[in-house]
């Protein structure tokens, strides 16, 4: 029922009869819907079995053309997207009348974002109408970063998934909240706080906690395995179970055999490590294991990302 393959006319058919096409970009894959079909973006929630107040990312190909659906495109948002997109860095903005209440969850704000996929972009400019894309998996698992990922979880309950490779961050975008007077960072991704400080010359508020109330996806509880994850920093408070497996950066630990360790990066690049963490989360749940005991990253660039999908995996605060 489910049919992979690499055919954008195939997807925009699907697309533009409100069915689901689950798309490459080059953070994760998304979960794309027609954003101007109340239908069709329904479809997205119950297959993901996402709760309703979280609300979805709109993507389209150019700034012109959030333009032309009432989107302001400030001096500001011009600035940053000259650096940054099609990349993996999202704003939100006002939101417009054209975007339905189901996108932003009756928000007045609205997340935009142009990923940077050869093939993502040439559906995109193909459509009429804005792509709203979650990551193509089911609420609170492990994104996913190929297409097989998306079909062993979603097979059957979507039509198409346009296969475009390995997704090359392998993070979801970085998030920036646009609508107040001073920046606010929502989410760390693939682009970090510094860059766009850099970017635009001026200091940007960091996340926090509370901020979860503003971007509800962030829930504390996300990118879960089965198996449980915990830091190698808590190693001492548990007695290791034999059936353990750990994930490290680029060079072995002492603790366990070789043979029950993963390197995310032999060279100790950060950026391979984000590419392949999601892949080994996938790999490393899917094996008869006890626990996951993970290495906690520099905190550099997309290193503290990558701390941070740890980190939320590895919270026991289970959110409904
Ligand atoms: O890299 C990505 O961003 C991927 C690819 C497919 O583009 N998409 C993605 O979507 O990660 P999703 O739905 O898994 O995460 C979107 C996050 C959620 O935490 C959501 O709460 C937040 O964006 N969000 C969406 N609209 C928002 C808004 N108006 N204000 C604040 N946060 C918003
Ligand atoms: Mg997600």
């Amino acid at each position: 029922m489910t049919e992979i393959g690499k055919d954008i006319l195939k997807a925009k058919a699907y697309l533009q009869h409100a069915e689901l096409v689950a798309i490459p970009t080059e953070t994760v894959y998304g979960l794309a819907a027609n954003a101007f079909d109340v239908n069709a973006v329904s479809k997205i929630y119950e297959v993901k079995n996402r709760p309703k107040f979280n609300p979805l990312i709109i993507h389209s190909n150019s700034l012109l053309r959030f333009d032309t659906w009432g989107i302001e495109i400030s001096d500001r948002l011009q600035q940053l997207a000259a650096r940054f997109s099609p990349g993996p860095l999202t704003y939100v903005l006002p939101k417009s009348t054209y975007i339905p209440d189901i996108i932003t969850a009756g928000q007045d704000s609205v997340a935009i974002r142009i990923p940077n996929h050869t093939l993502a972009l040439e559906l995109l400019s193909a459509l009429d109408f804005p792509l709203a894309a979650p990551s193509a998996n089911p609420s609170e698992y492990v994104s996913p970063t190929t297409a097989q990922h998306v079909y062993n979880q979603l097979q059957g309950k979507i039509q198409y998934i346009l296969d475009g490779g390995i997704c090359s961050v392998g993070l979801e975008s970085t998030i920036i909240d646009l609508t107040q007077k001073k920046i606010r960072l929502l989410r760390l991704g693939g682009i970090s706080k510094e860059e766009i400080e850099d970017c635009i010359n001026e200091e940007i508020d960091d996340l926090l906690i509370s901020d979860n109330l503003i971007a509800p996806g962030m829930m504390k509880r996300h990118y879960a395995t089965s198996h449980e994850l915990i830091f190698e920093d808590d190693l001492q408070k548990i007695t290791i179970p034999e059936k353990s497996f750990a994930l490290r950066f680029n060079s072995y630990a002492d603790y366990l055999p070789k043979s029950n360790q993963r390197l995310l990066s032999v060279q100790g690049n950060l950026s391979e490590a984000a590419a392949n963490l999601f892949s080994m989360m996938r790999e490393l749940d899917a094996m008869d294991i006890d626990l996951i005991i993970a290495e906690r990253f520099p905190a550099l660039g997309i290193g503290r990302a990558i701390n941070d999908r740890l980190e939320r995996a590895a919270s026991k605060n289970l959110h409904t």
